[in-house]
């Protein structure tokens, strides 16, 4: 009797295991490189797409590239090497990651870029950000609002980073003209390396020496930076006094924002676009086709079909309602004394 038993448990077990291992071979299998965790939203990007995954049952491996194009470029090459069905890949070296393209079609394996484009790849693949000329349109659209006289110092992004670019393209469309008329003067235009806020700072130090400190509106693509340039102005007594752009809707930027140093950043909810792109990357690994609706960016080669978010603009006014009603922030963490 006891023999039964124990062969029947042993059998139960032996099926169990199969059944467990069957479900871990359907399992798809997703590979996701980023370019950093030291930027608030990408590290939200990443929690943003493992819940999602975790939700699905998929099976994510997440590579982190500290902003190194050489080491992207090893990291997708050993994800690929684990059996990976499809790439969710957030370049740093827009251009350079084509290679990482080629290496996974060759392979079998579907790629997804996700938030900046991969440039300059003959493959197919899709493309999954925000409206990133519509950013640029929003900061360069409120900068010209603001400051309708005066000096202007415009940062863009990494000159490696494809969204750099296409911010900028869409700020000119406003700022643009407003110095062709005469009413804005640009005093000093650059490229930061990598998005660092200290090289930001650095070029704003430098503007402001150069200038005088007649500086009143700065186009600072991103929070990190617009942080660099705050810190810059706070030094002359002047953080507050200056209109700053920035995007990312981070912590620290919504906390400047409320102190009024400070003016606006652009949202762009990473919850939905880890979520969609986990979506996206299971209906690849299953087969099934994606809708972009006939979207589409160009990356020098051809037309990569596109899903692109709407961002949106976030001021003192209108914080409150975009960023803790919907749970992204926290009010005590934003509502801080002022130190
Ligand atoms: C992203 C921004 C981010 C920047 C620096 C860009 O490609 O779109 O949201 O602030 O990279 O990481």
């Amino acid at each position: 009797m006891k023999r039964i038993i124990v062969s029947c448990a042993l059998a139960c077990m032996a099926a169990l295991a199969l059944v467990s291992g069957a479900a871990q071979a359907a399992r798809p299998k997703i590979g996701l490189s980023l370019p950093t965790q030291r930027e608030e939203r990408w590290v939200r990007d990443k929690q943003a797409m493992e819940a999602e995954a975790a939700r699905l049952g998929l099976d994510l491996r997440v590579q982190v590239t500290d902003n190194d194009a050489a080491r992207q470029v090893a990291q997708c090459e050993n994800l690929i090497a684990q059996g990976i069905q499809v790439l969710i890949l957030a370049p740093h070296d827009a251009s350079s990651a084509s290679v990482i393209v080629d290496m996974a079609a060759r392979a079998g394996i579907r790629v997804i870029s996700y938030d900046r484009l991969v440039m300059d790849s003959p493959r197919e693949y899709y493309y999954i950000s925000f409206d990133n000329v519509k950013v640029g349109e929003l900061q360069g659209e409120f900068l010209v609002g603001r400051v309708k006289k005066g000096n202007i110092v415009v940062l863009a992004g990494s000159p490696t980073d494809n969204n750099a670019k296409l911010f900028r393209e869409g700020a000119m469309k406003f700022i643009g003209p407003a110095v062709k008329k005469g009413d804005l003067k640009i005093v000093m235009d650059q490229f930061v390396k990598d998005w660092q806020p200290a090289e930001a700072q650095r070029i704003m130090e430098q503007a402001l020496t150069a200038n005088a400190n007649h500086v009143d509106g700065v186009l600072a693509p991103n929070d990190g930076t617009a942080g660099g340039a705050i810190q810059a102005l706070a030094a002359q007594h002047m953080a507050g006094r200056v209109t700053v752009t920035g995007q990312d809707a981070e912590l620290s930027a919504a906390i400047r924002i409320v102190q009024g140093t400070q003016s606006m950043t652009v949202f762009k909810d990473t919850r939905a676009l880890g979520r969609k792109a986990i979506e996206m990357a299971l209906a690849l690994a299953q087969g099934r086709p994606i809708a972009t609706g006939g979207r589409t960016v160009n990356n020098n080669k051809h037309a990569i079909p596109s899903v692109l978010l709407t961002p949106r603009v976030v001021t003192r006014e209108n914080l409150d309602a975009v960023l803790i009603t919907s749970g992204y922030l926290r009010r005590e963490q934003v509502y801080r004394p002022k130190p």
